[in-house]
C-alpha cells in the first residue's frame, strides 16, 4: 500500500496509473476509519482497478470549533485497516497541504439542497464538504467516487455538484452498515458514554416505528414527526436537533407522506451530535 503525503507523490502515482488505462475509484473520509467506511472501499475494490482513500479531518466543514478540535484521531489504525482491506493508495495531507494559502475565498453553495436538514442546522457545513470534496476530486481525478447514504444530504449535494460541474466522475452511494441494534456505524459513536450509547437504539427503533406508522396511512408529516419526537424524547439524554421528511432528490419537504420520501434525524446524545435517515416509498 501506497501512503502519500503531498500532492506531487500522488499526482506522480496517479498518472502512472492513468497511463497503464487503470480505473481510480475514490473513497474520501475524515478517518477514525470503521465497518462502514471499509464497505465503501469494499465497493470501490469490486467495480475499480486501484482503490484510494483519503483521511483528512477537513477544518473547513466544522462550524463548531470544538467539535473540529474534539474529532477522533487514529492514523495508525486506520493504515491498519486500510492494508488489510487491500486500499491501494492513501493520502494522508496535512491541512497546510490542502489549504496551503489559508482558508480559500471560495464558496460554494446549492440553496434548494442545502435549506433543509443538516443545511438548516449547521452552516457552512456543506460549503466546507464542497470545496474539500471538489479539491479532492482535481487532485485524484478519480472514475468512480463512494459516498455512504447515512449522510444523505451529503451525498445528494455531491451527486449534483458533479453533475453541475461536469466532473467526469460517477458518484455511487453506499447503504449504511449498522451496529447489531441498528445504530448506524460512526465515528462519533465512540464519545456515547455507556448510557448515551443505550439510548442511542432510540433513534433504529424510531425509524421501525415510522415504518409502521407510514403503512398504517399517517399522511401527515406534523402528526407523524410528533410521535416520533415523543418517542425519542423518552429519553431524558436525547435532545431533537431535527426530524424532517424530505422528497430524495430535491431534499425539499414533503407536505404529504406520500410517494417516496427520506425520513431524516439529528439528535445529541450529551455532546455527541448523530444522524441517521431511512427511505420510505408509500404507495
Ligand atoms: P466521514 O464522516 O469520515 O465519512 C466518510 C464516508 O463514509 C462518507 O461518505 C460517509 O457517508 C460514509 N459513512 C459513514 N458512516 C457510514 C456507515 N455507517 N455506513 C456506510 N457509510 C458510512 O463524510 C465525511 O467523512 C466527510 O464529509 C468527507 C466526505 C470525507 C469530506 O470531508
Amino acid at each position: 500500500m501506497i501512503v502519500c503525503k503531498t500532492k506531487e507523490e500522488l499526482k506522480t502515482r496517479i498518472s502512472l496509473w492513468k497511463k497503464e488505462g487503470k480505473t481510480i475509484g475514490f473513497a474520501p473520509t475524515m478517518g477514525y476509519l470503521h465497518s462502514g467506511h471499509i464497505s465503501l472501499i469494499e465497493q470501490s475494490k469490486a467495480k475499480a482497478d486501484k482503490t484510494i482513500v483519503s483521511l483528512f479531518v477537513n477544518p473547513t466543514q466544522f462550524n463548531d470549533p470544538e467539535d473540529y478540535l474534539k474529532y477522533p484521531l487514529d492514523m495508525e489504525g486506520d493504515l491498519k485497516k486500510c492494508k488489510e482491506a487491500g486500499v491501494d493508495l492513501v493520502f494522508i495531507p496535512t491541512k497546510e497541504v490542502v489549504y496551503p494559502d489559508g482558508t480559500p475565498d471560495l464558496i460554494m453553495k446549492q440553496p434548494a439542497l442545502q435549506k433543509n436538514l443538516c443545511g438548516r442546522t449547521r452552516p457552512n457545513h456543506f460549503e466546507g464538504v464542497m470545496l474539500v470534496v471538489s479539491k479532492l476530486f482535481h487532485l485524484l481525478n478519480p472514475d468512480f467516487a463512494f459516498f455512504g447514504l447515512k449522510d444523505y444530504q451529503q451525498f445528494r449535494i455531491i451527486e449534483e455538484m458533479v453533475h453541475i460541474l461536469d466532473f467526469p466522475i460517477q458518484v455511487i452511494g453506499v447503504p449504511t452498515l449498522r451496529e447489531r441494534d441498528g445504530l448506524a456505524m460512526s465515528s462519533r459513536n465512540v464519545r456515547l458514554t455507556e448510557k448515551e450509547r443505550e439510548n442511542a437504539s432510540l433513534i433504529p427503533r424510531m425509524f421501525t416505528l415510522a415504518g409502521k406508522l407510514l403503512v398504517g396511512g399517517e399522511k401527515n408529516p406534523k402528526v407523524f414527526h410528533e410521535i416520533l419526537a415523543d418517542f425519542l424524547l423518552s429519553s431524558p439524554e436525547v435532545k431533537i436537533d431535527y426530524i424532517e421528511s424530505v422528497d430524495p432528490h430535491t431534499l425539499q419537504e414533503k407536505l404529504t407522506l406520500d410517494g417516496e420520501l427520506v425520513l431524516a434525524i439529528a439528535v445529541f446524545l450529551g455532546k455527541t451530535r448523530l444522524i441517521d435517515n431511512q427511505r420510505f416509498s408509500k404507495i
